[in-house]
């Protein structure tokens, strides 16, 4: 194969840059930063040094002397036109450049437009601001307090920090249950903050056109059209309208829900771009990247389990702290203002269960985006697993035993959670037992006996995690109001070739080639003659974009769905060319053939030239079809995952010995892409579990915001994943495929932390907050009196 020429490799298309492509000038199938356009002019972005003060003066004189300088721009600046602050994704405000104050440290204050990159970073680094430092709030739980200082100023009517109470589930019934329980458990567990890092930044070009009055910004987005539509409405009073804004996604590096918000530097690029008519380009840098862009978790849980003598579960109840930094630009659906955390009875039958959370501002970058999670799936699913072990261990049951004790049960499905989900299908114990299979889990806990008697720290985790993926059904899930459906328009052409386009927007998950298999299944046209496209607002159907594992459940459908109209239309042709009853004809991928006489046939490709050329008459030509697809209802996707692990008493450091991952998504399209899935999908679960953290010290300075004390793991830190799958199949997609991008992430820190609590158990210790590091497991050793 010729890797310079390949269409295979160009479809796949990911990591192949060729700059002789003309694709590359137009910004397709390269990235954001290699999009280069006549005259282009370079925005930098000046940040805050302090997490909270007013600003008393900025000072450009010494910027706008750097050679190619051309503006510097300020929130005053951005105030005339009503653009200084937007809405965020939860009907919050958030900044684009501030007036007043600013609320984190990293914040935008000003940005530098010049000729060069070079020299706006030179302009940005000569702008003089001059501050006044005002109290900081970082701890959530201090914001709340009586008399802590109020941090939205800006809000007239706002007294406190507290920005919204949310609770779900029948209070009453679960504190009931909870007065008769015979045991209980109650933990205090932390999800901290942490930040995806993508391969690619983010960043845009924004180009007005003045001649066509026609904005295009090529943009690192997860969601194309819905930020369209927002640019539309919030920039409408200056002559922005949807018709005349054109959104183009390329290959953006890796998306994980940090490129689903709007984030200030698009704003500023774009007003800059409307303003001098110019392209402007915004690029930013790692470490802007990992402290100012919206982060994931900073949820504080209390959780309480209750169970029987004999070990049945039967009630969950939890009280959360999100800390939501000073916005709450969460990117959540508008009527869970927590996500989907309420999926925390998870795999169990539990008969009842309450949830409170609360959300709090803090001077914090905005938080609460779904860090390769389905809006908070993880956070419930990790306080689930950790209590559920912490049970079984306190009951002296093996957690494994516990679990399959407790699981919903296969005829159980449909099931009806306590929380009021509806679980599509499940086989939680068929998954659990293929793992303990494949791991020999038996000998394993033989061996850990064996090495306690000799002082040695072996440890055994499970998670079996229930994911929840797939919004809409639009009836209950929307983002600012639009509904969370999704879409495929299939063209195919006379030649019996194919163009397909999707709403949603691939980050490296490798939709072309899912989606051509899709159609091709469904049509009998190989994949190979099929183009899939997405991304680009100007040709494919309107969707809501890419996150949350949603591509498959909802776009997905949508293609099988389109593909069926296709078919549909294509047995009408058939039967005018074969002179047979619509109903006297079969389908085999590929052609129609009169029953009975089999060497009586038409080809999809026959077909789809008949429907140009040779049509009946009174139908329309063509071979098309457009499926908006609206799920009724979401997949829910689970897996069990086992993880062993050696600790050193000596260090405190934790070695994974071996670790098993089954994971069920119904049928599956594409078993190795599924499998590369669940493979990226475990390393970006080990790392918030032994090493990712952001954190801050009291006057806000952060701490992890570059990669000398952001961990993320590499090669060497990663574990051998030995991987498997049960197929359980959603009973109402189409395909009864169920989402599958995130539940790896989901699941793992559970079962690795669920292994370290395990080893040290017998030593007293409870529970550990991840991320598990030496230095916490060697002082816990230590306080237990453990010396090497
Ligand atoms: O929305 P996102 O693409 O991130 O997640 P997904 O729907 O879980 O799909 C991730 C990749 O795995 C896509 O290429 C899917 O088509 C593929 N996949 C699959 O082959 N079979 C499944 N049952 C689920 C996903």
């Amino acid at each position: 194969m010729d890797l310079k020429t390949s269409p295979e490799v160009g479809g796949m298309g990911h990591s192949i840059r060729r700059k002789e492509d003309p694709r590359f000038i137009r910004g397709r199938g390269t990235y954001v930063d290699d999009v280069q356009l006549p005259g282009m002019l370079y925005l930098d972005i000046v940040r805050s040094p302090h997490a909270h003060a007013k600003i008393v003066k900025i000072d450009s004189a010494k910027a706008m002397a750097v050679p190619g300088v051309l503006a510097v721009i300020t929130g005053k600046d951005l105030e005339k036109y009503n653009l200084h602050w937007m809405p965020t994704l939860m009907s919050d405000t958030q900044m684009v450049l501030p007036v007043e104050k600013v609320m984190y440290q990293a914040q935008e204050v000003a940005a530098v437009l010049a000729t060069s990159r070079y020299a706006g970073a030179d302009g940005a680094a000569a702008v003089e601001v001059e501050y006044d430092p005002l109290p900081v709030v970082i701890d959530p739980k201090k914001a709340l307090e009586p008399g802590a200082p109020v941090l939205r100023t800006d809000k007239k009517d706002k007294k406190d920090n507290h920005i919204w109470h949310w609770e779900w589930g029948d209070k009453g019934a679960t504190d009931r249950a909870f007065g008769e329980a015979a045991v209980t458990v109650k933990e205090d567990i932390y999800l901290p903050r942490i930040h995806v890092a993508s391969i690619e930044t983010c960043g845009c070009v924004a180009h007005f056109d003045k001649v066509m009055d026609k904005l295009t910004v090529w943009m690192t987005t997860q969601a194309p059209h819905a930020i369209r539509t927002v640019f539309a409405l919030v920039a409408g009073h200056v002559g922005l309208a949807e018709h005349k804004i054109r959104i183009i996604s390329p290959d953006i590096g890796g998306g994980f829900g940090g490129k689903v918000p709007v984030y200030p530097g698009y704003v500023i690029a774009v007003a800059a771009s409307v303003l001098t008519g110019k392209p402007v380009k915004w690029i930013e840098d790692r470490m802007e990247n990992l402290q100012a862009d919206s982060f994931a978790r900073d949820y504080h849980i209390t959780a309480e389990l209750a169970a029987k003598k004999d070990g049945t579960l039967t009630a969950l109840r939890i009280k959360t702290l999100a800390d939501h930094g000073y916005t709450d630009a969460a990117a959540n659906p508008s009527k869970f203002p927590a996500g989907l955390f309420h999926v925390c009875t998870g795999s169990y039958d539990l008969k009842a269960a309450h949830v409170e959370v609360d959300g709090a501002y803090t001077n914090k970058p905005p938080g609460g985006i779904a860090y390769r999670c389905s809006f908070r799936v993880t956070e419930a699913v990790h306080t689930i697993e950790r209590m559920v072990d912490l049970m079984a261990h306190q009951l002296n049951i093996d957690p494994a035993e516990f679990r399959m004790k407790n699981f919903v049960k296969p005829e159980q499905f449909p099931y009806k959670s306590a929380l009021g989900w509806e679980y599509d299908s499940g086989n939680y114990g068929g998954a659990l037992k293929k793992a303990m299979d494949t791991i020999g889990y038996a000998d394993l806990r033989r061996e850990q006996a064996e090495k306690r008697t000799r002082g040695q720290l072996m440890g055994i985790g499970i998670s079996s995690f229930t994911e929840i993926v797939g919004a809409g059904p639009s009836k209950h899930f929307d983002i600012l109001g639009l509904k969370m459906f999704d879409s495929c328009e299939i063209r195919v052409h006379p030649t019996g070739k194919a163009i397909a386009r999707f709403g949603t927007k691939s980050q490296g998950q490798g939709h072309e080639t899912t989606y051509a298999q899709i159609l091709a299944e469904e049509l009998g046209i190989p994949a190979k003659d099929i183009q899939v496209e997405e991304g680009d607002t100007d040709t494919a159907p309107y969707g809501l974009g890419t996150y949350a594992s949603r591509s498959t459940p909802v776009a997905g459908a949508a293609a099988a769905m389109a593909a069926r109209k296709v078919r549909d239309k294509a047995r009408k042709i058939a039967a005018y060319l074969l002179e047979a009853a619509e109903d006297d004809l079969v389908w085999e991928p590929g052609k129609f053939s009169v029953k009975g006489a089999p060497g009586k046939s038409k080809t999809i490709q026959d077909i789809a030239f008949a429907a140009y050329t040779n049509h009946p008459q009174g139908m329309e030509a063509g071979l098309e079809a457009v499926s908006y697809y609206d799920p009724p209802n979401l997949t829910y996707p689970f897996g069990s995952y086992i993880c062993v692990v050696d600790v050193d008493s000596g260090t405190g450091e934790v070695k994974i010995r071996r670790f098993v991952a089954i994971d069920d998504c119904g049928n599956i399209i594409n078993p190795m892409i599924v499998q590369g899935q669940v493979h990226g999908g475990l390393t970006m679960g080990l790392a918030p579990a032994l090493f990712e953290e952001i954190s801050y010290d009291e006057i806000g300075n952060i701490r992890g915001g570059s990669f000398i004390d952001y961990l993320l793991p590499t090669a060497m830190e990663t574990p051998k994943w030995e991987t498997g799958h049960t197929v359980t199949p959603s009973p109402h997609h189409p395909l009864g495929a169920k989402g599958v991008g995130e539940s790896a992430t989901v699941g793992a820190p559970a079962a690795i932390a669920n292994a370290v609590v395990d080893a040290l158990w017998h030593l007293g210790v409870r529970h550990i907050d991840i991320p598990i590091t030496p230095a916490k497991v060697w002082k816990l050793l230590r306080e237990k009196g453990v010396t090497e």
